[in-house]
């Protein structure tokens, strides 16, 4: 391994996934783009699905079997081993505390036995971060930052990799849960979000009036239970009893699409609003929503017409993996390590509220 070389590994076990990336940046540690070597992830997604949503526990227990054997994985997959290993990032924040044990457990246990830094990131800046992995050509930065996710929707002004300003977000469901607490009320699978992608391209947008909570409401702040109840009862009346009759497939079909065009409705414009109060060029996606074909059209048409520039990275990014981690090099960088006393959190850290 090269001496101006710095391979790090990347460890991420926030919520169902376990993920493991080898990540390879300048040494020492300058602000730049970290080429992914490998990234390896193992969804719990088959683990979950009768439940219709992540147990805790069951995710816990699913990241200790797997972290190991996905980290040799990793390895394997970028043909280094451990002692070529200059750092160790991992994601100790937000997230199910079961979960964020596991993979700091094994961070710390790695970066102890091997005398490398270690270093602990945010899960939401590293979401951010890889728009900056996708476009690694250009700075990302500064940015509106939006995640979109099953456990967040939050906006953020970012200043760089390290400094996001939090503006605000969901004040009940975050929009990936939305979509999957909407497929589950309509039969179809886990997770929701693709589900009503399949569904509602059969559907008419049109047919339902669901809907759409504080967009003309100048503040960021974002709320879906109320249309999830809309949801309920246009599928089940207005009582909310089950008939026993399960709703006709052009009825899924299109309840899914109205659904659908009623998040991408708020999150569009409620990005639309943050962008022209700050007046921010550059507008970062990350998070599994940011998956949804409708939502990247519809807000790169909004980015166009406000003469913004949108990042939104492959697919395999915007979901949870360990080349989240990546952030970790300007960490390093700025000479942000952590010692082995740093425990997880599992809140959402908002800048300036502690
Ligand atoms: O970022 P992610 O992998 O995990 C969290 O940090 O939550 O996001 C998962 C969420 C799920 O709620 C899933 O339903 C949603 O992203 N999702 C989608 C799509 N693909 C995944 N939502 C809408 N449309 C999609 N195509
Ligand atoms: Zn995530």
């Amino acid at each position: 391994m090269s001496h101006d070389r710095l391979v790090f590994l990347g460890i991420e076990t926030t919520c169902d996934e376990t993920g493991a990336a080898v990540l390879e940046g300048p040494h020492p540690p300058a602000v730049g783009v970290p080429l992914i070597r490998s990234s390896v992830v193992a969804s719990q997604i088959a683990l979950h699905e009768r439940f219709g949503g992540v147990v805790p526990e069951v995710a816990s227990r699913a990241h200790v079997r797997q972290i190991i054997p996905v980290i040799d994985e990793a390895l394997k997959r970028a043909q280094v081993t451990l002692n070529d290993l200059g750092a160790v990032a991992v994601a100790t924040r937000p997230g199910l505390v079961g979960s964020l044990v596991v993979g700091l457990t094994a961070a710390k246990t790695l970066a102890l036995t091997l005398g490398v830094p270690l270093v602990a990131v945010d899960h939401l800046e590293g979401h951010l971060y890889a728009c900056q992995l996708g476009f690694p050509q250009e700075s990302v930065y500064p940015c509106l930052g939006l995640v979109v996710s099953g456990g967040h929707t939050s906006l953020y002004r970012c200043a760089g990799p390290l400094d996001a300003e939090w503006l605000g977000g969901t004040t009940d469901d975050a929009a990936g849960e939305a979509f999957d607490k909407v497929a589950s009320l309509l039969g179809l699978g886990y997770p929701g979000g693709p589900e009503i992608e399949r569904v509602a391209r059969d559907g008419n947008p049109q047919a339902y009036a669901f809907p759409r909570s504080h967009i003309h409401d100048e503040r960021s702040i974002f709320s879906f239970s109320g249309l999830k109840t809309a949801v309920l009862y246009a599928v089940r009346g207005q009582d909310g009893r089950e008939s026993g009759a399960a709703p006709s497939s052009r009825m899924v079909a299109d309840v899914a699409a109205s659904f659908q065009d009623a998040v991408v409705d708020v999150l569009v414009e409620k990005t639309r609003q943050a962008l022209v109060r700050w007046g921010m060029r550059r507008l970062c996606i990350g998070g599994g929503v940011a998956a949804n074909h409708r939502f990247r059209e519809r807000i790169s048409a909004m980015a166009s017409e406000e003469g913004a520039v949108v990042y939104i990275p492959p697919i395999s990014l915007c979901t949870d993996n360990a080349a989240l981690a990546g952030v970790a090099l300007a960490k390093l960088a700025a000479g942000q390590t952590a010692d082995l006393s740093i425990d997880v959190t599992a809140g959402l850290v908002r800048p300036g509220r502690g």
